[in-house]
């Protein structure tokens, strides 16, 4: 197969690759909109599509042409049409089928989160490939859950947050604390200095069975702190709160991440490998307390490079190419979906499970 066209706009990066099928990345660019959200703290999402639109275009056209290709000598384009914001995912898809429309390329809607669950298996970056079935835990800002990945469109969530998800914790209590936005990149620099045992926060559902997570009543624990101490918080109490917060939250992924590995284990006799996606497996103290916890439960941890973690297209391309190699394609009329859960993926049936599979044109 050709090489696919990825682009991904559900949230507040604008991005676009074309990727082969040997998972070589032809052309890649990346627009973070971090300084365009920073003075709100948070995604602004009528100001995320207006950037998306403002960018989008010239990218795609742009990788396109470094590439080294012609559009008609891709073998399809996959636009991530959910889960996200909803301003974003339909400049995203249109763009897809328009370039669909016009050149007659297979078009693939992209399930975001499918995309960060493949991102592992492209070809070289994990010695010995990834073949399913494995776990995943996937922790970003907008998502945070367990998943049995075990095959393309075949996920059994384990568990996922109740409430925030844990890169949005970090966030919050980052803003709490002062710091920038995106504040876990801050946030952990600032608990480099901190000692993580000065507070106890709580480990909300720690040693329950299951593999949910909640981290509000963490968050608010952590406000009750900022206020008690009044708006003089000397330095080193900071770096203390966000080693603490950052420790509770490191004591509680390890600890869903163990219990799911057990029942990954009792369901599957093979496929040992823990892999973690989303912009919180860059947390270096994260990365370390589940490299701790899969060893225990003899379980490899694959964290893919930094740059595939958080929000990217090479991953949308990855997800198109393992579902054209199976035929798998959506029709036009494929909606954006600002919800879309990966259990949703289970009957193949595409975007919006009207028009969805089709067979491939080209
Ligand atoms: O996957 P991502 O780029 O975007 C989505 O949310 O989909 O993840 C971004 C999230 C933000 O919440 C950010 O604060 C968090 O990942 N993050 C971190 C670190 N780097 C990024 N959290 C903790 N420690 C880090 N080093
Ligand atoms: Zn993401």
């Amino acid at each position: 197969m050709r090489a696919v066209l990825g682009i991904e706009t559900s949230c507040d990066e604008t991005a676009a690759a074309v990727v082969d099928e040997t998972g070589r990345v032809l052309a890649e660019a990346v627009a973070s909109q971090d300084r365009e959200h920073a003075p709100y703290g948070g995604v602004v999402p009528e100001i995320a599509a207006r950037v998306h639109l403002a960018l989008l275009p010239e990218m795609v056209a742009r990788v396109v042409t470094c590439s080294g290709l012609r559009f008609g000598e891709l073998g399809g384009v996959a636009a991530t049409t959910g889960p996200g914001l909803i301003g974003g995912l339909i400049i995203g898809s249109q763009v897809g089928k328009g370039i669909s429309l016009a050149t007659g390329l297979p078009f693939v809607a992209a399930n975001h989160l499918e995309a960060h669950a493949l991102t592992a298996r492209l070809p070289g970056l994990v010695e010995g490939g990834v073949p399913f079935p494995y776990l995943l835990l996937l922790v970003s800002g907008g998502h945070c859950q367990l998943v049995m990945v075990e095959d393309v469109g075949r996920y059994v969530r384990l568990g996922g947050t109740v409430d925030d998800a844990a890169g949005e914790a970090f966030d919050k209590v980052a803003k709490l604390l002062g710091l920038g936005w995106p504040g876990g990149p801050a946030l952990e620099r600032l608990a480099a200095s901190g000692d993580p045992r000065r507070y106890r926060f709580p480990q909300p559902m720690r040693g329950r069975p299951g593999c949910d997570f909640s981290f509000s009543g963490l968050k608010t624990a952590v406000a009750q702190e900022v206020a008690r101490q009044g708006v003089a918080l000397p330095q080193s109490a900071g770096a203390d709160i966000a080693a603490s917060f950052q420790h509770a939250v490191v004591e509680t992924l390890a600890n869903r991440a163990t219990n799911a590995m057990v029942l990954f284990t009792e369901r599957h006799k093979t496929g040992r490998l823990l892999v973690v996606a989303g912009g919180v497996a860059a947390n270096c103290s994260v990365r370390g307390a589940l490299q701790d916890a899969a060893a225990a439960q003899g379980f490899r941890l694959v964290v893919p490079p930094a740059r595939l973690c958080t929000d990217n297209a090479v991953m949308v391309a990855w997800a198109g190419i393992e579902r054209l190699r199976l035929g798998l394609t959506d029709s036009l009329g494929a909606a954006p979906r600002p919800r879309w859960p990966l259990e949703a993926l289970a009957d193949r049936s595409g975007a919006n499970g009207s028009g969805g599979n089709v067979p491939p044109r080209g």
